[in-house]
């Protein structure tokens, strides 16, 4: 039987809910200290004195470190093929340029006490003026130098199609700062050997690439460094690049030769890892008066930091959903403000792309008086707009048509305040979905031993979302075993390099790598059984060779041996098998490779009060071929809990005068929690994408948040008439 396909259960949820898995912060090594960060409450100035000598003889104190004293740096320059969250290096200078910078660490023997002594140290400033971002700011945005992606782009032409179309839509929409707010902090514990090798035990969604960035910022080779992650509690792309915490770490337990440990304070969270920018987007979209769009413009901007060019590719969604005949552009602005850098965060671009194009889409369907569902079909496109390529796989109709069907979409009445249920109106809201394919490049080693077990290895991670299961279910199958003879070991840079848990990359990827290797062993084993020592299938060919429940066995014959056997017979402890997955950029493939969804939202509102309670949810996917439907089943419930936050709680606020963020814990940053969830019902109608990976998977984890806030947005619009445009649906906009 195979494994991949089957809804497994995970393999280290045991561990998981045990407390048997060990989180960065819950490691520790003899003789280690800890360590505080003492930082900036301005956001923009410089710091006129810093002082330390309170703090340097308060208990248990190893040493205080700022700007004075702090070892040199190496200043890179920004870029997105380097997972530095920031170029701005921490204790450097006496600069001050966000709200929550460091200024100085502390190292004690206990976490407390580096905390206490923090509190002693008295910081001076000469203050300036903070610049704090708000949405009129967008009308002065200036174009950064181009990063990821081309900033701006234009098929045809958009502007004239929309100004000649019998239909026009044209509006804003805007989206605050979101914060991460995993449940585990950020936490670092660093270790210098005595031939100078740095062995880092990072949360990090990139093992690989934090040892990259570390080499260069400290100028130590990267074969002296180590980084190491085997459990993630939440990563959401906060801890996808490295931030200044982790180099503190470092050069810390340089500086007392001692392991040091420092984990942010939940506050911390706020100011030092990273953010989602707010966006402020502007859509227009011209159509015919049957819906069928003749063009599209989307542009976007979002705030920044003073010294990094974060562009938040919001309009990307328009550039590959929807055909539009007479032309699309898009463009993306930056505003920058005294803060730290943003950086990806939960379906990063699609998420907040998709609010605004889902939107403006439904309000197209009120204006032509077309169904939502039937107006994306109308719109549905074989062909990428943007590159011109035909899509690898598409089922993004079988999505809304499959998605319609089971969430009684047909019941639905197209006026707005039509459904009621006692006092609350009812709204039922649909929106598509595209989100990107990444195509990166991994290795995997795959090691089979005489007792018959597997070994696979990686410095990929699981970020939570069942790698470690589904890579055991990968090489199961590959090997002819169950996926209980596996063990998976991942998240260590001594391990076969692989690519971060980005991007929802890692099932067709990394996980590819996996499938790669495991083949390599069995042939190895199959040419060993053919060839090797008392050969049992010699001058039989490789092609008749089957291996199922660890044995390999020629059909029409009783020939048969077991791996451990064909180990043994020839005098082998193990064989290893590697794998090497390289694939083309996606860019520059022959086809468009994207994952697809359509979401429908049911919500209910109480007319008096404003709340809205998400009342049931569907979710029709295209991620092309699901591994295990249980974990991919999870995922999406995840991610349709990430947009049910995104639509009616998230926001981080940040105060005009002080320019700091104001929620600084869970209780001032709201989050979904259990009574805010009902049932959510998830299909998967994708099929093999040979395109997208060998295992025929495309990403799906992201996938899954996106479109769910404007799917609510525009159920919460079915219910009320008011159309809001400003995220999150909170109880004021809708009194
Ligand atoms: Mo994820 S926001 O792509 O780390």
């Amino acid at each position: 039987m195979n494994a991949i396909g089957q809804p497994i259960s995970r393999a280290d949820g045991r561990r998981k809910v045990t407390g048997g898995a060990r989180y960065t912060a819950d490691l520790t090594l003899a003789g280690t200290a800890h360590a505080a960060i003492v930082h900036s409450t301005i956001a923009n100035g410089r710091t006129t004195s810093i002082e330390t000598s309170a703090a340097a003889r308060a208990p248990g104190v190893l040493a205080v470190l700022t700007h004075g004293n702090m070892p040199h740096m190496n200043r890179l320059a920004w870029s997105h093929l380097r997972p530095q969250g920031q170029t701005y290096l921490p204790l450097q200078d006496d600069k001050i340029h966000y709200a929550g910078q460091p200024v100085a660490v502390v190292v004690a023997e206990t976490r407390d006490q580096a905390a206490h002594a923090g509190t002693l140290i008295e910081v001076e400033y000469a203050v300036e003026p903070p610049v704090v971002f708000s949405p009129p700011m967008a009308r002065d945005a200036g174009v950064p130098p181009q990063r990821m992606w081309p900033l701006a782009s234009s098929s045809g032409d958009a502007g004239q199609a929309i100004a000649d179309a019998p239909v026009k839509i044209e509006a804003a929409y805007t989206m605050p700062d979101r914060h991460h707010n995993a449940m585990e902090p950020h936490a670092t514990l660093a270790v210098w050997d005595e031939e100078g090798t740095l062995t880092l035990y990072d949360s990090t969604q990139m093992v690989v690439g934090t040892r990259k960035l570390v080499s260069l910022v400290l100028g130590v080779p990267e074969e002296k460094i180590n980084v190491v992650c085997e459990f993630l509690g939440g990563g959401f792309g906060g801890k996808s690049w490295s931030w200044p915490h982790t180099l503190l770490a470092a050069l810390a337990a340089k500086a007392v030769s001692r392991p040091v440990r420092l984990q942010l304070t939940r506050a911390q969270m706020y100011s030092m890892v990273g953010h989602q920018a707010a966006t402020v987007q502007t859509i227009a979209l011209g159509a015919d008066r049957d819906g069928r769009l003749t063009g599209i413009r989307h542009d976007s901007v979002n705030p920044t930091s003073s010294f990094d060019d974060y562009v938040e590719y919001a309009a990307v969604a328009s550039r590959h959903l929807w055909g539009a005949s007479g032309g699309i552009a898009t463009s993306h602005r930056v505003v920058y403000v005294n803060r730290n850098s943003p950086v990806v965060l939960r379906a990063p671009m699609e998420a907040q792309g998709h609010f605004a194009l889902e939107c403006a889409m439904d309000e197209l369907a009120y204006a032509t008086g077309v169904d939502p569902v039937e107006l994306r079909l109308r719109n549905d496109t074989a062909i990428d707009p943007y590159s011109g390529r035909p899509f690898s796989t598409r089922a993004l109709r079988q999505c809304l048509t499959e998605g319609a069907a089971r969430f009684g979409w047909n019941k639905r009445p197209a006026q707005p305040r039509s459904m009621r249920d006692g006092r609350y109106l009812i709204g039922q809201g649909v929106a598509g979905a595209i989100f990107t394919h990444w195509r990166w490049p991994g290795k995997a080693r795959v090691t089979l031993d005489a007792a018959g077990t597997v070994l696979v290895e990686a410095a990929a991670h699981d970020i939570g979302t069942g790698t470690y299961t589904t890579m055991a279910q990968v090489a199961a199958d590959a090997l002819g075993l169950t996926p209980d003879r596996v063990v998976v070991r991942l998240g260590d840079t001594r391990l076969p390099e692989s690519h971060p848990a980005i991007g929802s990359s890692t099932a067709a990827n990394a996980t590819a790598a996996v499938l790669l290797a495991a083949q390599a062993a069995r042939d190895k084993a199959i040419t060993l059984a053919l060839a090797g020592r008392d050969a049992p299938f010699a001058a039989a060919a490789a092609r008749d060779i089957i291996v199922a429940d660890g044995t390999l066995s020629l059909p029409r014959t009783s020939r048969s041996i077991t791996y451990a056997e064909l180990l043994a017979r020839n005098g082998l402890a193990s064989l290893v098998g590697d794998g090497d997955y390289n694939p083309v950029e996606e860019a520059l493939g022959p086809k468009a490779i994207f994952s697809f969804s359509a979401v429908f939202a049911e919500v209910r509102v109480d007319p008096d009060f404003g709340l809205v309670r998400l009342k049931r949810f569907v979710g029709a996917y295209d991620a092309g071929r699901i591994l295990n439907p249980k974990l991919a089943r999870s995922q999406a419930i995840g991610g349709i809990i990430w947009g049910v936050g995104q639509a009616l709680l998230e926001k981080s606020e940040t105060d005009p005068a002080s320019g700091r963020f104001m929620n600084r814990n869970y209780s001032g940053y709201l989050v979904p929690t259990n009574a805010d969830i009902p049932e959510l019902d998830t299909l998967f109608v994708g099929r093999f994408d040979e395109e997208a990976s060998p295992l025929g998977a495309k990403g799906i984890g992201e996938l899954t948040a996106v479109s769910v806030a404007p799917a609510i947005v525009n159920a919460v619009y079915h219910a009320t008439g008011k159309r809001i445009r400003d995220l999150p649906v909170t109880v004021e906009k809708l009194l």
